[in-house]
């Protein structure tokens, strides 16, 4: 039952010794101190009033918002995407430690470094075949775009070779197994069950994570045929809606502004002209997590997408989805329809400056939005004049900042010949309708996600909640008071415990306390997934410390035999659902009536 744990408990004690959580934390999320804690925006929910709370004394996170909390390894496995190992490991380096390396693999941790090792092995592969004789067309068609030798090693750009064995047999004489290679997405599987290359007569573009491991690949072809780029699909090491491409070097040129650009050809030819501050997404439109990513290195995005009508369409949503983080966000539209790339190259060694120039130029958001709209009406006209203005102030409601509206007002008004202050008050209805719809929205939003949470890992307490809240109140004890843990261990079983989580953590507890190993959240953080993790968390920090707590503990430990006494979840699986409706109506009119 008690799986073995990969690390030794002495070294997450000294590792849990010389973390400082709110240090860890604050290189993800501002932190404000607030009394004893600290208040940030939470990393994992949208919002826009902090509920991310931090506490130094007890070494956790939690938020109030959607529910998440854990120790800073927990912190780390979520926003980072590790497994708990790989967590250890990440903030062991932060403070200088390393991980002993005996047995401390797990299967998937395994199976990841392979494929990280399998990937970087497939970049080098690639990279060196640009300098072959079969690479040659591949070298000519990146310096016919113009890209400098510097620039494609910067890149690590390659070339796949067209016969479709030359990757997977390389790899194969580097000691890579059939199936780590097709994990890795490096090969698909044959009908008849062996791997051949994914990628054939491809430039090859590495995607790199912020750790430097190479992560996936997209993959262009030099003519007409389609699907023009060819990327890995998600892999044990990759989700592609959770990584940008170049933020690896993007994020440490940002200086508080990134630029949001389509196509991979972008990235790289900014960054060559100077602009190492681009991102781009990885063949999907702009998800959630990547605005969250974002936000993490800087408070300004600059959307540069295609002129076209998709590119222009994509800039719509992806505006939509920027703002609501708190980003500034600004709008570039290149001339002539052209995107970055052509457009830098167009003016051969102006092109720099000349972006430049255009970067200086473009207008935020609401800027780009009012002329879109402008332009749908016949200024001439006083009736589409008014319709155009309370358009416009439905639009300028968006903007939070009191001066912003008022400039935009000023501007505004003055074009279109009417009272600045009869306008700005259509504009701060808007903004004061939409303020409260939001607000609204948020705590609706909170509340449920919190609900949802508890449910998803704790399916039975609904059936219980009296048993369960005992139960949870129980291990809240316990976790906050070692010495009580160790009396309530000898004398309850496990089998009082009548939600199997909430039993599977007892579990865990008690096992810990007879080997006199220790059971803060940080402790007990590798028996558990994160989400476990989010549903212990919330457990103790919703039960104060206890003046008398073997007292408090005994009153619990008295509710949970009463509960015994009553139906079993197996009586209740079987019962139909609406006696049961009736038992649990019945029951909390009778606690209701105990408490009057
Ligand atoms: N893309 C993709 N799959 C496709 C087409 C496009 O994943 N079949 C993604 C790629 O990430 C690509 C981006 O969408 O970089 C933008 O596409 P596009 O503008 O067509 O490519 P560019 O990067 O501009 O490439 P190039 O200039 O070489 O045409
Ligand atoms: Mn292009």
């Amino acid at each position: 039952m008690c799986k073995k744990l990969p690390i030794p408990d002495e070294f997450i004690q000294e590792l849990k010794a010389r973390i400082i959580i709110e240090d860890v934390i604050s290189s993800y999320v501002r932190l404000k101190k607030t009394g004893r804690n600290y208040m940030g925006l939470c990393p994992f929910h949208n919002e826009k009033t902090p509920s991310f709370s931090v506490s130094p004394e007890n070494g956790f996170f939690h938020c109030f918002g959607c529910g998440v909390g854990g120790d800073a390894i927990t912190f780390i496995r979520r926003i980072e995407n590790l497994d708990y190992v790989e967590a250890v490991k990440l903030l062991a380096g932060r403070v200088g430690m390393t991980v002993p390396e005996d047995g401390r693999d797990d299967g998937m941790g395994r199976l990841k470094t392979r494929i990280y090792e399998a990937n970087r092995e497939a970049a080098r592969f690639y990279h060196k075949q640009l300098y072959t004789p079969g690479g040659q067309q591949a070298l000519d068609y990146l310096r016919k775009r113009q890209l400098s030798e510097k620039t494609i090693i910067h890149f690590g750009l390659g070339y796949s070779p067209a016969s479709r064995f030359e990757l997977v047999n390389h790899l194969k004489s580097k000691g890579f197994s059939g199936s780590e290679i097709i994990s890795a997405n490096l090969a698909n599987q044959s009908k008849k069950g062996y791997p051949f290359d994914r990628f054939s007569d491809r430039i090859m573009f590495p995607i790199i994570d912020l750790r430097g491991n190479v992560i996936a690949f997209g993959g262009r072809i030099m003519s007409d045929i389609k699907p023009k780029y060819l990327n890995t699909s998600d892999t044990p090491v990759f989700n592609k809606s959770r990584n940008l491409f170049a933020l690896q070097f993007a994020k440490n040129k940002a200086n508080g502004q990134l630029i949001l650009v389509e196509g991979y050809m972008d990235v790289i030819a900014l960054h060559q002209a100077g602009f190492e501050n681009a991102v781009a997404t990885l063949g999907t439109a702009l998800t959630n997590e990547q605005a969250m990513l974002i936000k993490r290195y800087c408070d300004e995005v600059v959307i540069c997408y295609d002129a076209d009508e998709a590119g222009q369409k994509a800039t719509q949503r992806a505006i939509g989805i920027l703002r609501p983080t708190g980003l500034r966000v600004k709008v570039l539209t290149v001339p002539n329809g052209k995107d970055p790339d052509e457009f830098i190259k167009s003016y051969g060694e102006q092109g720099s400056a000349r972006f430049g120039m255009l970067l200086e130029k473009s207008g935020n958001d609401i800027e780009y939005r009012l002329n879109k709209l402008r332009s749908g009406f016949n200024l001439k006209s006083d009736e589409q004049r008014v319709e155009f203005l309370n358009r416009a102030a439905v639009l300028m409601s968006d903007i939070e900042n009191p001066v912003e509206r008022d400039i935009y007002a000023a501007k505004l008004s003055a074009e279109l010949n009417v009272e600045k202050s009869a306008f700005l008050q259509i504009v701060q209805r808007n903004f004061r309708r939409k303020e409260n719809k939001f607000k609204g929205e948020e705590q609706r939003r909170a509340a449920n996600e919190l609900s949802a949470v508890n449910d998803r890992m704790n399916t039975e307490k609904r059936f219980r909640l009296r048993a369960a809240s005992a139960e949870e109140a129980l291990i809240a004890v316990m976790i906050l008071n070692p010495d009580v843990a160790i009396k309530v261990v000898r004398r309850v079983n496990p089998e009082l415990f009548i939600t199997s989580f909430n039993r599977r953590i007892y579990d865990v507890l008690s096992d810990r306390v007879k080997n006199n190993r220790e059971i803060t959240l940080a402790d007990i953080s590798g028996d558990f997934s994160v989400d476990e993790m989010n549903s212990i968390t919330r457990i103790v920090i919703s039960h104060t410390r206890e003046n008398d707590p073997w007292a408090a503990a005994e009153k619990y430990i008295l509710m949970l035999e009463d509960e015994a006494q009553r139906l079993t979840p197996e009586q209740i699986e079987n019962s139909d659902p609406e006696a049961l409706n009736e038992y649990i109506k019945n029951k909390l009119r009778k606690m209701k009536d105990k408490k009057q």
